[in-house]
């Protein structure tokens, strides 16, 4: 009689155990029915141990002891399942929708930088780089900067040591291109440059693209068909262009190019600080001494160049109202350029 009941004891657990499946929260519910400690089953079938008769005992303390050994394993192998399954997701919520991995997205200035490429290299430009490290020579000296010129306290420069120094505009490359490369020249240079210098407008570290053609008979006339035409396609063919006359040390004349702020739409605002204009580069002619220091003869070639602010250009394009936003690493901006590719 005593060992039926044992039996049946084990048969109820089977049952339980494959009912509760790989649920870790039902299987230890199994586990405290049969095995618990103060009130499971096995605790009760040892009870009824001392009450049996004597001649009995042997037998059905043998017949428990391996329904209690029984149970454990398969408790314990019931547990590891259960976690298995967990892990691979078994339990999981089949019907919710999927996550999508993040694709990042391009920042303002790259989408900005490889449209200015495309524009030019439709127009027949190549695209060049330079070191950001520069040394005197070519970010000053040979761009017209004479030592302790005046000129130079509008750079904002940082120096390194040893003479050298973070470049301050993109124009260096200018000279490294004459320097390597006979004209006819068609080139952008897009790329890293430094000041000492921030606000709305202005950040330490910033990014320009420098243009420089340099062939015979090139006139102000070609510069200014050739910007004007560079900001109707990136912009739209309505936007208001300004060529104000400016100084350039490297350039005469100079000429600095303001397009109409799209914060205001040309009514004067915080962003253009109220001219209701937002400078995005610096222009001209390149200077004959510039030539001559690149071994370029100036009475037979005539060149321009321009050197643009990318941040700008992203900062009008995108409607970003602070310039320095671009390189505060919020994913909040970046996240609204997600998809957009160039
Ligand atoms: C220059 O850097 C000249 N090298 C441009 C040039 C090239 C003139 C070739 C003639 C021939 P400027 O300092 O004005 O010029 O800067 C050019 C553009 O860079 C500005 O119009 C502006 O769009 C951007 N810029 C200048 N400083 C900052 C700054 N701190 N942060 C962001 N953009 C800036
Ligand atoms: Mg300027």
């Amino acid at each position: 009689m005593a060992l039926e009941t044992l039996e049946r004891a084990r048969q109820e657990f089977l049952a339980a155990l494959a009912e509760a499946g790989s649920d870790p929260a039902r299987v230890e519910t199994v586990r405290v029915r049969f095995a618990g400690r103060r009130s499971g089953l096995l605790r009760d079938l040892e009870d009824a141990l001392k009450l049996l008769p004597r001649e009995e005992k042997p037998s059905y303390g043998k017949a428990l002891n391996e329904l209690k050994k029984f149970i454990e394993e398969r408790l314990a192998a019931a547990h590891r399942a259960a976690a298995d399954a967990s892990k691979r997701g078994e339990v999981a919520d089949v019907t919710l929708p999927g996550r999508r991995p993040a694709l990042g997205a391009y920042h303002p200035v790259t989408l900005v930088r490889r449209e200015i490429e495309e524009i030019f290299l439709r127009m027949g430009y190549s695209v060049a780089d330079g070191p950001e490290a520069e040394d005197d020579w070519h970010n000053f000296e040979a761009l017209n900067f004479p030592p302790d010129h005046p000129a130079r306290d509008t750079q904002d420069t940082f120096f390194l040591k040893g003479g050298m120094l973070l470049r301050t505009h993109t124009s260096p490359v200018q000279i490294r291109t004459m320097e390597t490369t006979p004209p006819p020249i068609r080139v952008i240079i897009p790329g890293r440059v430094y000041r000492c210098d921030s606000d709305l407008r202005h950040t330490p570290m910033f990014h320009q693209v420098e243009g420089l053609v340099v062939d015979e008979g090139i006139t102000f006339g070609h510069l200014k068909a050739t910007l004007e035409a560079f900001v109707h396609v990136l912009f739209d063919p309505e936007m208001g262009v300004r060529f104000r006359p400016s100084f350039f040390p490297f350039t005469e004349p100079s000429a600095e190019v303001d397009i109409t702020c799209v914060f205001c739409r040309g009514k004067g605002c915080a962003v253009c600080t109220g001219s209701g204009w937002m400078e995005i580069l610096g222009a001209g002619m390149v200077d004959p001494r510039v030539f001559r220091f690149c071994n370029v003869d100036p009475a037979r070639y005539t060149g321009f160049a321009f050197g643009c602010g990318l941040d700008r250009v992203a900062m009008l394009k995108y409607g970003i109202p602070d310039l320095r936003m671009q390189f505060s690493g919020d994913e909040r901006l970046l996240r609204q350029f997600e998809g957009i590719r160039r």
